[in-house]
């Protein structure tokens, strides 16, 4: 039980001195929160939301399963992007991938894992939809490619959700981001592929699966 103890007594101390900073920290959060940002993430324990784009509690809305991936028909992802957009009001949906992420380096392989493979079925998906880009580089750089075209893809599938596409009807002002993270340098880049209307779906979409596509490093 010690590990756990541990923790109990970190998150003590933490809420002690976040408190000694800013004593009215607890209290203001408990009314209410009103964060700016969705995040969708991976649920990699290296890829924290929060503390890599440095957000206190109360800032950011948070989404994360197995290699990011937003699947139409799941009511989990669904229901958090619905309550983010049409109860939080938030002004960003950032979709977040990570290099060296398992969960598509599992789907770039073909031995099977269980159950996850029925999920990973998503990003093996994506991967045959890219296959004459992918074909040409190696084996590394393939997995690396296939992270950012995941997060591509991913966007698109926000975006085209009926709750992303009725808050833009309604004229909510929304931009839907997608970013990748490297676990080797703690460095967030962006893969310009961002979106603020419906009108510039296809055009992003066009320019960030172009072979030499990619974040600005
Ligand atoms: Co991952």
């Amino acid at each position: 039980m010690r590990p756990l103890t541990e923790l109990l007594e970190n998150n003590r101390r933490w809420a002690e001195s976040v408190s000694a900073e800013n004593p009215e920290f607890f209290p203001n959060l408990s009314q209410q929160q009103s964060p700016n940002f969705l995040w969708i993430g991976c649920s990699d324990s290296r890829v924290p939301a929060n503390q890599i784009v440095g957000v206190a509690p109360g800032e950011v809305f948070v989404h994360r399963n197995i290699a990011n991936v937003v699947v139409h028909t799941d009511f989990n992802c669904l229901s958090v992007i619905e309550y983010a957009v049409a109860v939080l009001q938030v002004k960003h949906v950032i979709v977040c991938g990570h290099y060296g992420c398992g969960g598509v380096r599992s789907a770039s392989q073909s031995h099977h894992l269980g159950l996850i493979d029925n999920w990973l079925r998503h990003i093996r998906d994506i991967r045959q939809k890219h296959e004459a880009t992918l074909r040409v580089t190696s084996e590394a750089a393939r997995v690396d490619r296939l992270c950012e075209l995941n997060v591509v893809e991913q966007v698109q599938n926000v975006c085209h959700t009926s709750v992303i596409q009725e808050a833009w009807e309604q004229g909510q002002e929304l931009a839907v981001h997608g970013w990748i993270y490297d676990v080797g340098d703690g460095l967030i880049r962006d893969l310009n592929v961002s979106i603020e209307g419906p009108d510039e779906i296809a055009e992003a979409y066009r320019i960030a699966i172009e072979p030499d596509a990619g974040p600005d490093h």
